[in-house]
């Protein structure tokens, strides 16, 4: 791909520095932050080491840092034992027992304070109720459930006893949860009747009911949550009520003292081809870095609130809910529901009653509040706030300065915070304190993470402002450690293109000339839909399953509110469908898609034609079709086009 070499064209001048009483009262200032990075650049393998028994508790420790024999299969303090859940729960205990852990709030208005003993109790309770269910150390449990504090609960416990939890998103269909499970090898899958979303249920227990109707022959038992309270069928001898199997359980379990590079999780996300990767990560290097990052980006302190507000189904709800936060010994707040419930002040005024201190969301849902106005947030008392932050995909800069203006009130810094599922914890941010930001981009890498954006040749691209591939040089402890059952595409997506040399990113990025990153977007057929990651071949995979369907192609549009729109152009069997005809099968085929994989995948538009532009030589031209999604005038050159005559029908002409 010659062309990613672009000179951009975006020019956001703004400098904002940190407050001077943000920076006095912050964990890292200039020079501590300026320490660490001397102390990564000097000994990264020490820097490392040092880190990791700081920040974590060993059971037994480790002597070797990194071991890079089996490039690019990279260890992190192999020799030492620890278990993850310890390290959130079972430490703190002596010091601040009492503290809340946990503030939960279901999309009805209840809510419910988990204290660090309560939840050490009730992890324990539950992962002696996994192991009464023959659950062991090694065995691979799926977690499908609404976003309420049992969630957090089941991770731990799975944790505390060594199995490999995979956490499929609630919004996913009964196909996508099938397809996990299989892959993972699950033997237990971990639901809930139904969440509560929009006001509606969400049939839980029913789509996981439906995908294990068909295969999933490794599933031997389902734990089921009640939270909904609705009607739902339970079959015998498979299926146990979440209250009942804890009914006689201890609050007590030891933890399962685990080797560093112990498998923690698994979570499937989209890539190149149409079916999802099951990222691994591992214990020590996974939970080190969760810990780093939410010290030195969120600059997380005793009495502060932090709310991520990710569902625990994506990396975010792992690592900034699930994990980070804990370890660091903080408060966390989880909402289930919709943030437009009752309408769209629903966030700000939970700031507000739980006094958050730090706020952590989407771009996406930023441009959505933001298109209400400003009067919803100015009801509320948001002056708990200190910190802002951002993840997902690239913040476009009115939306950067809305946030900024709007919601900190010109008194919050704003972290914009790149990062992957594969590098399970924040890459790319500012500091809080320290660095001055610039809106729309990530900034600088942070201490011990060696990021450079090259070229075609795998040479560092030095000219300011141009475009190139993102890498990261070096290996870090909370890195991907492999594909789930694939270990051969582990090493073809991210480590072929250099020659095992560098981490492949997928995104490419441009540094200015103060060394600033900013993300320009995906070199693969990845979408970013609204901060998710979608595959165009997953999508295209759903619909030519439909049995209207010869041929699809997908592409993203951008899209003002979700970042990217998803448009599908289809080829049915017989005649293109016209008129009413083909508004039911649009109709019919976002359904179908949102069966297949899930309601964010279903297309936002559908086109019909008789055939797919394709070369000679029988590719589809991607980027014929991405112009005609955003209906811009084509560039690319037609005139080798096989059928030439698609193209006036994909663009709605005839
Ligand atoms: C994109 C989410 C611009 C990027 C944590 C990356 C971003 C993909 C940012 C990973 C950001 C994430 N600015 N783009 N601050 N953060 N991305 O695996 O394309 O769901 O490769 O992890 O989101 O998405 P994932």
């Amino acid at each position: 791909m010659s062309d990613i070499e672009i000179n951009s064209i975006l020019t956001e001048t703004r400098l904002f520095e940190p407050p001077a009483n943000f920076t006095a009262n912050a964990r890292l200032k200039m020079a501590e932050l300026e320490t660490l990075h001397q102390q990564a650049d000097s000994d990264y393998e020490g820097f490392w080491a040092q880190q990791a028994n700081a920040l974590l508790d060993w059971h037994t420790p480790f002597s070797k840092t990194l071991d890079d024999s089996n490039a690019p299969h990279y260890q992190w303090f192999n020799d030492g034992t620890m278990n993850v859940s310890y390290n959130c729960i079972d430490r703190h205990l002596a010091t601040q027992a009492a503290k809340t852990a946990i503030i939960f709030e279901g999309e009805n208005g209840d809510t419910r304070h988990i204290s660090y003993q309560q939840l050490h109790d009730e992890v324990c309770a539950f992962a002696n109720a996994l192991k009464a269910q023959g659950i062991k150390k090694g065995d691979r449990v799926v977690i499908y459930m609404p976003m309420v504090a049992e969630a957090v609960i089941a991770m731990q416990a799975c944790a505390r006893i060594g199995a490999i939890h995979s956490v499929v998103f609630g919004g996913f269909s009964a196909e996508s949860l099938r397809d996990r499970i299989e892959d993972a090898g699950a033997v237990m899958l971990i639901t809930a009747d139904g969440g509560t979303r929009g006001g509606k249920i969400v049939e839980l227990k029913q789509a996981a009911d439906k995908a294990l109707s068909k295969g999933c022959s490794s599933i031997q038992h389902v734990i089921v949550l009640k939270r909904s309270g609705h009607d739902i069928a339970m079959q015998a001898g498979r299926d146990i009520w979440w209250h009942d199997a804890i009914a006689d359980q201890p609050s007590s379990c030891e933890p399962e003292w685990v080797n560093a590079e112990h498998p923690l999780f698994l979570l499937y996300t989209s890539g190149s081809t149409g079916k999802p990767k099951g990222i691994q990560h591992a214990s020590a290097g996974y939970l080190l870095n969760a810990m780093t990052t939410n010290l030195w980006v969120f600059d997380l302190q005793d009495n502060d609130i932090f709310w991520c507000t990710a569902d625990v189904g994506w990396i975010t709800g792992h690592t900034y809910v699930a994990y980070g936060p804990l370890a660091a010994g903080a408060t966390v707040v989880m909402y289930e529901g919709s943030p437009m419930v009752p309408d769209g002040g629903r966030f700000w005024k939970m700031c507000e009653q739980h006094k958050v201190s730090i706020f952590y969301t989407a771009p996406t849902a930023i441009r959505a509040l933001m298109k209400l106005g400003d009067d919803l947030p100015a009801a509320y008392d948001l002056s708990s706030l200190r910190l802002l932050g951002t993840v997902g995909e690239p913040i476009n800069p009115e939306a950067w300065m809305w946030y900024h203006r709007v919601i900190g009130r010109q008194r919050c810094p704003i972290v914009d915070t790149w990062w992957q599922t594969e590098t399970g914890a924040i890459v790319i941010s500012p500091v809080p304190g320290v660095t001055a930001t610039k809106p729309g981009s990530c900034t600088l890498p942070l201490p011990g993470m060696d990021v450079a954006v090259v070229n075609e040749a795998g040479d560092p691209i030095t000219r300011a402002n141009t475009g190139g591939y993102l890498v990261i040089k070096k290996p870090w402890p909370s890195m991907v450690r492999t594909v789930w059952n694939d270990n051969q595409r582990y090493i073809d997506t991210y480590y072929a293109k250099f020659g095992g040399k560098y981490y492949l990113a997928g995104d490419s990025a441009r540094c200015d000339e103060d060394g600033y990153f900013w993300i320009m977007g995906r070199i693969d057929d990845v979408l970013n839909v609204s901060g998710h990651r979608l595959g165009t071949m997953e999508v295209e995979s759903a619909l030519v399953a439909n049995d209207a369907v010869v041929e699809a192609a997908v592409v993203g549009r951008p899209d003002e509110l979700k970042g990217e729109a998803i448009v599908a152009f289809v080829i049915c069997k017989g005649e293109r469908p016209a008129g009413e005809a083909a508004s039911a099968m649009v109709q019919a085929l976002r359904n179908w898609v949102g069966e297949q994989i899930g309601a964010i995948a279903k297309p936002d538009e559908i086109r019909f034609a008789d055939g797919l532009p394709k070369t000679r030589s029988g590719k589809i031209m991607r980027r014929l079709l991405r112009d005609i999604a955003a209906n811009k005038a084509i560039t690319s050159d037609t005139s080798t086009l096989e059928n030439e005559h698609v193209v006036a029908q994909l663009q709605g002409k005839v």
